[in-house]
């Protein structure tokens, strides 16, 4: 079950020592470092591969180019600090890691807030991305599972073993297949949730230390996952018309900050509720193959997009090459207390095997089954229009409400589909407001909504907030945002 190291890339390798080089001697600023070619030469590599060391440490700091006369070693107030100073491959990840450190403490606080939210009681539930309970087959659900666990004493009696109940991935792939999304069955591994998926599809493509690119801003555990697997950010713009900004990337990749995956929620994003173009999902596809970076697709909400038809996953545009790793899941469409989800790992299928293998062996195949009964008899589908039906009522209700009540000039997406909306306060007296603070404000009053300030690094989203569109709208709900809105009003200016 076990699979080959990843080889450390020869860029990084020559980076570390370069490092070492520059530490070692405690090379002054403004020392000429060799040039490019001679690196090349030194250390038998293209010169590409030298010029790709050269600029990985110029995007963190350690050296500067100077126009037509080389790099030099940089400023030591500008050089990131190294992480632990370890020596060799250790060492090249930790420097990797080290310009990033600086937010890394910001998550831990994002973390604790997170936990606030989810453990804490309120009255008033803005904060989840889930529909309420009753809008779930939860009654349905309760007769399939007493019935399937009477007739086939095994799903629960015997030891599981494999990838996911085979009903389940064919009832996937055949889902799937309805919007051209070609997946084998054989490649999908039925995993703890959703985010078991993200996990394990990130652990395949990358390492600690390894840079993932992340939409900005995005979902919030996303954030906290890569903290705990020492994986730092490099952000990319995201927006509620198109999703992540394809061209930012692109200048990112070319002036040759070292991604190793990317991480995107294409359809009915979290929390802006957008839908790329299929064009701009193609473009995505064919930037990432030219550099041979995975990509790694949420698409956990594809299947709650308002439209007529349900949107193509990005990886639906790459189905010869297999770069995409597409997660998905039945937690916020079907039935969130079963922790279902799935991944389609492509050409890291292996690594994705192996890799559940050892984080959670398998899982539990009763509610499998009977998701899978529910798919194969059309209960899904007829539960699916009316769940999308409920939910663009209440988008509309809840968005008009918060434009309604909350402070003038507050800006509220308008989802393509999904559990969330995103409004943005207006500025007061020329300065961001903070949802900081209105976030504790609130929570004393019973209501609960996510902070903006989660979905990134720092204050980048303080003037922001989610809200959940998954319960049904009542006076009582507009009656706590008008209340939340008064808040708002108050709202003080961001500290950050
Ligand atoms: C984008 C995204 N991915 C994954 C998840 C979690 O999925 P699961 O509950 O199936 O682990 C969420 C939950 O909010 C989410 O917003």
């Amino acid at each position: 079950m076990d699979f080959p190291d990843q080889p450390v890339p020869l860029y990084l390798q020559l980076a570390e020592r370069l490092l070492d080089a520059i530490d070692q001697a405690a090379m002054e600023e403004g020392t000429r470092l060799p040039s490019v070619r001679t690196l090349a030469a030194q250390h038998a590599m293209s010169v590409s591969t030298a010029l790709q060391a050269l600029r990985w440490l110029e995007t963190r700091g350690h050296i500067e180019a100077r126009p037509r006369s080389g790099y030099f070693v940089a400023k030591r107030s500008k050089r990131g600090k190294r992480a632990n100073g370890a020596a060799g491959t250790a060492g090249a990840r930790g420097a990797g890691a080290s310009r990033w450190a600086r937010p890394m403490p910001e998550l831990d606080a994002q973390a604790r807030d997170h936990l606030a939210i989810a453990g804490a009681p309120a009255a008033v539930r803005l904060d989840l991305a889930s529909a309420e309970t009753a809008l779930y087959p939860v009654d349905r659900f309760s007769v399939l599972l007493r019935r399937l666990a009477y007739q086939h004493r095994d799903l629960v009696g015997s030891h599981v073993r494999g990838t996911g109940y085979p009903a389940l991935r064919a009832q996937i792939a055949r889902q799937a297949m309805q919007y051209a999304c070609e997946l084998d069955p054989d490649e999908l591994v039925v995993t703890n949730g959703c985010v078991e998926a993200l996990n394990l599809a990130l652990r395949a493509v990358a390492r600690p230390g390894d840079l993932i690119a992340v939409e900005s801003p995005t979902y919030f555990v996303l954030l906290q996952m890569l903290r705990a697997l020492e994986m730092p950010i490099h952000p990319v713009p995201a927006t509620a018309d198109h999703g992540i900004d394809v061209d930012a990337l692109k200048a990112d990749l070319d002036r040759g900050v070292p991604i190793k995956a990317v991480v995107t929620v294409a359809n009915c994003n979290n929390p802006l509720g957008s839908v790329p173009s299929d064009a701009r999902k193609r473009a995505l596809v064919a930037l990432l193959r030219e550099h041979d970076i995975p990509l790694i697709e949420d698409d956990i909400f594809g299947d709650l997009c308002f439209g007529q038809t349900r949107p193509r996953p990005v990886r639906a545009f790459d189905e010869a090459h297999g770069n995409v790793l597409l997660c998905g899941g039945f937690s916020k469409s079907l039935c969130p207390g079963l922790r279902l989800g799935w991944i389609a790992g492509g050409r890291y299928t292996e690594r994705v095997k192996a890799l559940k293998y050892t984080t959670s062996m398998a899982t539990a195949e009763l509610q499998q089954a009977a998701v899978a009964e529910l798919l194969a008899t059309g209960g899904y589908a007829l539960h699916l229009r009316r769940l999308k039906a409920a939910l663009r009522n209440q988008h509309k209700a809840l968005r008009e409400a918060v434009l309604r009540h909350f402070p003038a000039g507050t800006e509220v997406t308008e989802p393509a589909g999904g559990l969330v909306l995103w409004a943005k306060l207006p500025a007061f007296d020329g300065q961001p407001r903070s949802t900081r603070t209105l976030f504790e404000r609130a929570r004393a009053e019973g209501i609960s909504f996510a902070p903006g300030h989660l979905f990134g690094e720092g204050a980048a989203f303080d003037d922001c907030l989610r809200l959940n569109a998954g319960n049904r709208w009542t006076s009582e709900l507009d009656a706590a945002v008008r209340r939340l809105g008064e808040l708002a009003m108050r709202a003080e200016r961001s500290a950050h």
